[in-house]
C-alpha cells in the first residue's frame, strides 16, 4: 500500500512538472469565415505544402477544445469570451477536481466520452502527427491534451492513495439540464460521482486507461505507426511514464474487480452517458498498453479478451459507447508497423485484416446496418438520430487509416474514396451546402447549441434570446443533418446543432491527415456564398427535440415512450424539456435498436 502511494505521488509530481511546449506568441487565432472561401488554386502559392486550408481547419478544431475548458483559465487563454468557472469542483469529496473540459453545449464533465475523445486524438496524433507539425499546431495539440490528461490524472488520483478509484462524472445531469446561461452562473450543486473497488465500472476504467496509454505512446516515442508519417513532435518521456503508470493501475482496477458497466452501481451517470458494454474498452486499452509499454504480453492479452468476450464487429458503429470497429484496425497497424511488439505473424495479420475488411466491405456493399442517405451520409438508425455526423466521421477516420494496409490496391482505393466522401459530406458536399463546422465558411451553421457561445440565459427562449449568437465558437463540429440530409440550424435543436468533445475528435484526426495527404482543399472552399441560404428548409425538423407525428424514426419514437413513462412527463412537458434529456436518449436509443 505504502509503496503504491509513493509511486503515485512521484508520478503525479513528474506529470505536473511543466514540460509543455511553449505556445506561439502572438497566439494563433482562427481567421474570419471569409478565409474559408479561398481555394488554394486561387492563391498565389498554389501548390503550397502544407495545405493552408487543412492547417487552418486543424487550428480551428483545436481552438474549440479551448472554448470548452473548465476550471481556472491560464493567461494563455485565447477564447476572450470564456471565464474561469466551476472552480470548486470536487469540494463535495474534499478533492480538487477543477479543470478538464465541459462535455457539450452545457456544463457537466463526463469522463467516459471524454476519455474516448482523448484516445482518438492521441491515436491520430501518433499515426498522422506530421499534419500537426506541418500546420504549426503541435504546441496547441500539446496544450489541449495536457488540459484533459492532467484532469484525468486528478480524477483517478487526487488525494486518493487508493488506485481503485476513478471519478466518472462531475455535475448532475438533471441539475445541469435545468440551466441555460453563461459560465458565471453554472447550476449547483455539482456532485462528483466515483467508481471504486466495491462499485466498479469496467468500461469507464478501461476507457481512461486507454486514453492514458494512447497518449503515453504519443509522448513517449517517435516511432511511426503509419508509413509516410510520424507522431506529432511532442516527446516528454517523464510525462509518458506518468501516463503509463496511471494506465497500468486503472487497467488492473478494471480487470481485477467484477466486470460490469459503470452505471450499474452509479445510476446517476445513466441519465447522461449510459454505456452498453465494456468489451471494446478492455481490448482497446490492452492494445494501447501494448503500444505504450512495448509489451507483447498486453498485445496477446488483447487477443485473449477479444475471444473471451466472443466479440463480433460485423454491424456495430463506432462512437463513445462502442469502440469495436477500431480494434481490428489497431491490431493490423501493430502487426504491420510494430512487429517488435506484435510478432507480426502472418496468420494473425490475415485474421485481423479479414475482420477489418469484412466490417468495411459490408458498409461499402450496403449490407451493414448503416445505409447511405440520399445525399450520401452513412447513417445508422438509432445511433445517428442525433449527432448524425459522429458515427460517419468515426468510421471515415478508421477507414482512411486502414486503407493503405488493405489486402488489395482495389480495396485501398475503395476505402479511401468512401472515407473521403464522408469527410467531404461533413465539410459541405451535401444537399444543404453546409460545412458542419462553426466559423470556417460563410455557409457554416450560425446557431450551435452551446449555452456559453449563445450569450443567452433564458431557458424558456433559447432560440430568440438572443436572436444572433453572441460568440463564434470557431471549430465546433455540430451534430449534423437529419436522415433526409436536412439541416435547420436551430439553436434548441440539439440533435442537429449541439457541440461536443467527441464530435470534434474524428474530424481533427481527418484534418491532420488532410494537411499532408490530400491534394485538394476542404470541400467548403468551393461553396458559393449563400449556397446554404438558398436551400435551407423552413419550419422545424422532425426529431427528438422537435417530435412530430410522422417521419419520426422508430428508434426515436420508442425512446420517447421509454423516457416519458419513468420520468412521468406528459408529452407537452416533454416538448419543452426534450433537449435536456439529450444524452440519456442517446444512450437509450442505442440500447433499444
Ligand atoms: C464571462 O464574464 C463576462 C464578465 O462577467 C460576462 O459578460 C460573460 O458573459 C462571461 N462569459 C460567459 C461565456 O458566460
Ligand atoms: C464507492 O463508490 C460508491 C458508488 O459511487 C460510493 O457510493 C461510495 O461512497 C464509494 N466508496 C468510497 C469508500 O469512496
Ligand atoms: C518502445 O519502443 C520505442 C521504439 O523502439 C521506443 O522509442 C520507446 O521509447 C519504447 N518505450 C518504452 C516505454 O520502452
Amino acid at each position: 500500500m505504502k509503496s503504491r502511494f509513493s509511486l503515485a505521488t512521484f508520478s503525479l509530481a513528474a506529470g505536473l512538472a511543466n514540460a509543455a511546449l511553449p505556445l506561439p506568441n502572438p497566439p494563433w487565432m482562427p481567421p474570419p469565415v471569409s478565409f474559408g472561401t479561398q481555394r488554394s488554386s486561387q492563391r498565389s502559392t498554389s501548390s503550397q505544402q502544407p495545405n493552408a486550408q487543412w492547417s487552418t481547419l486543424v487550428g480551428d478544431l483545436l481552438y474549440f477544445y479551448e472554448a470548452q475548458r473548465s476550471g481556472n483559465l491560464p493567461s494563455t487563454n485565447r477564447v476572450s469570451w470564456r471565464n474561469s468557472s466551476a472552480t470548486s469542483d470536487g469540494a463535495d469529496l474534499g478533492l480538487d477536481l477543477t479543470g478538464g473540459y465541459y462535455d457539450a453545449g452545457d456544463y457537466i464533465k463526463c469522463t467516459y466520452p471524454m476519455s474516448w475523445a482523448m484516445t482518438s486524438i492521441c491515436w491520430g496524433a501518433i499515426d498522422y502527427g506530421q499534419g500537426y507539425d506541418q500546420a504549426n499546431q503541435t504546441p496547441y495539440l500539446d496544450d489541449m491534451l495536457r488540459w484533459g490528461l492532467d484532469w484525468l490524472i486528478k480524477e483517478c488520483r487526487s488525494a486518493h492513495p487508493d488506485p481503485n478509484t476513478l471519478v466518472v462524472q462531475v455535475g448532475d445531469g438533471n441539475v445541469d439540464n435545468d440551466y441555460w446561461g453563461g459560465d458565471q452562473g453554472i447550476a449547483s450543486p455539482r456532485p462528483s460521482f466515483v467508481i471504486n473497488a466495491t462499485h466498479p465500472g469496467t468500461d469507464a476504467a478501461s476507457s481512461v486507461a486507454a486514453a492514458f496509454a494512447a497518449c503515453s505512446a504519443l509522448y513517449g516515442s517517435s516511432t511511426p505507426l503509419a508509413s509516410g508519417s510520424t507522431p506529432a513532435s511532442l516527446r516528454d518521456p517523464a510525462y509518458a511514464q506518468t501516463l503509463l503508470t496511471h494506465a497500468n493501475q486503472l487497467f488492473s482496477f478494471a480487470t481485477n474487480t467484477p466486470f460490469q458497466t459503470y452505471q450499474t452501481d452509479v445510476p446517476a451517470v445513466a441519465d447522461v452517458y449510459a454505456s452498453s458494454g465494456y468489451a471494446s474498452d478492455v481490448v482497446l486499452a490492452s492494445l494501447f498498453l501494448s503500444l505504450a509499454g512495448n509489451s507483447s504480453s498486453f498485445f496477446n492479452l488483447a487477443g485473449s479478451y477479444y475471444s473471451d468476450f466472443s466479440m463480433s464487429i460485423t454491424d456495430t458503429t463506432l462512437n463513445w459507447d462502442d469502440k469495436s470497429p477500431a480494434i481490428p484496425v489497431l491490431f493490423t497497424q501493430l502487426l504491420t508497423q510494430r512487429q517488435d511488439i506484435s510478432g507480426g505473424s502472418q496468420d494473425d495479420l490475415d485474421t485481423w485484416r479479414g475482420r477489418a475488411e469484412r466490417f468495411f466491405d459490408r458498409i461499402l456493399d450496403g449490407k451493414s446496418r448503416g445505409y447511405l442517405t440520399e445525399g450520401g451520409l452513412l447513417f445508422y438508425d438509432g445511433d445517428s438520430n442525433d449527432a448524425s455526423l459522429n458515427p460517419a466521421l468515426n468510421i471515415a477516420m478508421i477507414m482512411l487509416r486502414y486503407a493503405p494496409l488493405a489486402s488489395s490496391s482495389q480495396k485501398t482505393s475503395d476505402y479511401e474514396a468512401f472515407a473521403k466522401g464522408q469527410l467531404d459530406y461533413a465539410l459541405g458536399k451535401n444537399p444543404m451546402n453546409v460545412p458542419y463546422v462553426v466559423g470556417v465558411n460563410p455557409n457554416s451553421p450560425l446557431n450551435p447549441h452551446s449555452a456559453a457561445a449563445s450569450g443567452g440565459d433564458d431557458i424558456g427562449d433559447i432560440d430568440s434570446s438572443p436572436v444572433d449568437t453572441l460568440n463564434v465558437i470557431y471549430g465546433a463540429v455540430l451534430g449534423g443533418p437529419d436522415p433526409h440530409d436536412r439541416f435547420y440550424d436551430i439553436r434548441s435543436d440539439w440533435p442537429e446543432t449541439e457541440v461536443a468533445l467527441d464530435y470534434n475528435a474524428p474530424m481533427l484526426t481527418l484534418a491532420a491527415m488532410g494537411v499532408s495527404k490530400f491534394s485538394d482543399d476542404p470541400y467548403y472552399t468551393s461553396l458559393e456564398d449563400g449556397a446554404y441560404a438558398s436551400v435551407k428548409p423552413s419550419g422545424t425538423p422532425c426529431d427528438e427535440a422537435f417530435p412530430c407525428e410522422d417521419g419520426l424514426s422508430r428508434g426515436a419514437t420508442i425512446a420517447i415512450a421509454v423516457v416519458i413513462t419513468p420520468v412521468g412527463l406528459v408529452l407537452i412537458g416533454f416538448l419543452a424539456r426534450s433537449f435536456m434529456l439529450r444524452r440519456a436518449q442517446r444512450a437509450k436509443n442505442k440500447s433499444i435498436v
